[in-house]
């Protein structure tokens, strides 16, 4: 909770239900077709009034979380003040809950929920439009995390349009040990890719359907991600875990955005709790959670 003078945001993670990917830009980047899905598992992170610009986290994982200016919190509040000319003297801390270097996002959250608790903390009342700058700027997957819910996102994945969304889909999340590094996955992309006519990546049009209707069997059968490959190829020991959810029932299975977080598709709650208890219990994963979709997107709570 916050207290006077504070103020708390909360923010969701992410699923990539389609992650298509072009070739490797000159830039580095590369070009994507990326249909984001919000879901319900949340960081929270407040800001008070401090002398300097500190960060503190709390959570099973918080000693995996930086808490220098690497942090992409630390940095939102320093490109937020620097826009308005004023010092970035703010305490962040993050309840982290949201899993670290999982492929969901976390660290993306953490910047969007850093920006807006900082604008609200500083009364700066910034534009919408100028939010989103900063967010891209933070990184390519941190726009999705100030808007929420469902989004396409091109170029390299922070030009995004909002996308309508017809009913609540139930997922399992089985957290790995230890992460995976986006830059890593992209390159074992590129290495896989090697010699490969790469196709412009485009959004699948039965998957938009899906998700617009609601119809979880239909979005079962549209999941795709492009880097599940080069995840795979890195952390072969996935294939067990995406074995093992699919034998537990689950609807569909996929690596979530670079990994290794997996992403288990399933019909109801119910499922959820079995298909969670039996990855548990294969001991393919370090734990297992559930959450729906979508989610809303940084929104200030206190
Ligand atoms: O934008 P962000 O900082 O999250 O990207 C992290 C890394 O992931 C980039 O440095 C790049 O290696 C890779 N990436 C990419 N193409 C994208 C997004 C990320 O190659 N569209």
């Amino acid at each position: 909770m916050s207290g006077a003078g504070a103020v708390t945001v909360r923010v969701p993670a992410k699923v990539n239900v389609q992650l298509a990917v072009g070739g490797a830009r000159p830039d580095g980047f590369h070009d994507l077709a990326n249909v984001f899905l919000a879901v319900s598992l949340y960081d929270e992170v407040t800001a008070t009034p401090a002398d300097a610009l500190t960060v503190t986290c709390e959570g099973p994982d918080a000693d995996k979380v930086p808490l220098d200016r690497t942090n992409l919190a630390a940095r939102a509040a320093e490109l937020l003040a620097a826009r308005h000319g004023i010092a970035p003297d703010v305490h962040l801390h993050i309840a982290k809950d949201i899993p670290v270097a999982g492929g969901m996002a976390g660290g993306s959250a953490d910047g969007a929920g850093a920006l807006l608790a900082c604008d609200a903390l500083w009364g700066l009342d910034t534009p919408r439009a100028e939010l989103l700058e900063i967010c891209a700027e933070l990184g390519s997957d941190v726009p999705f995390s100030l808007v929420g819910g469902a989004a396409l996102g091109v170029g390299r994945g922070e030009r995004l349009t909002e996308l309508p969304v017809g009913g609540t889909f139930h997922w399992v999340f089985a957290v790995a040990d230890g992460g995976l590094s986006t830059p890593a996955v992209y390159g074992e992309f590129d290495r896989l890719n090697e010699g490969v006519e790469v196709p412009e990546p485009v959004a699948s049009p039965a998957l938009l359907d899906a998700l617009r209707t609601g119809d979880t069997a239909a979005l079962a059968g549209a999941l795709a991600n492009g880097l599940q490959a080069a995840a795979l190829s890195l952390r072969p020991s996935l294939a067990a875990t995406l074995a093992a959810g699919t034998a537990a029932g689950a609807l569909a299975a996929l690596v979530s955005g670079s990994g290794p977080t997996t992403a288990f598709l399933v019909k109801d709650a119910e499922s959820a709790e079995s298909v969670a208890a039996a990855l548990i219990a294969s001991g393919t994963c370090r734990t297992a959670r559930v959450a729906t979709s979508p989610a809303a997107g940084a929104t200030v709570v206190g």
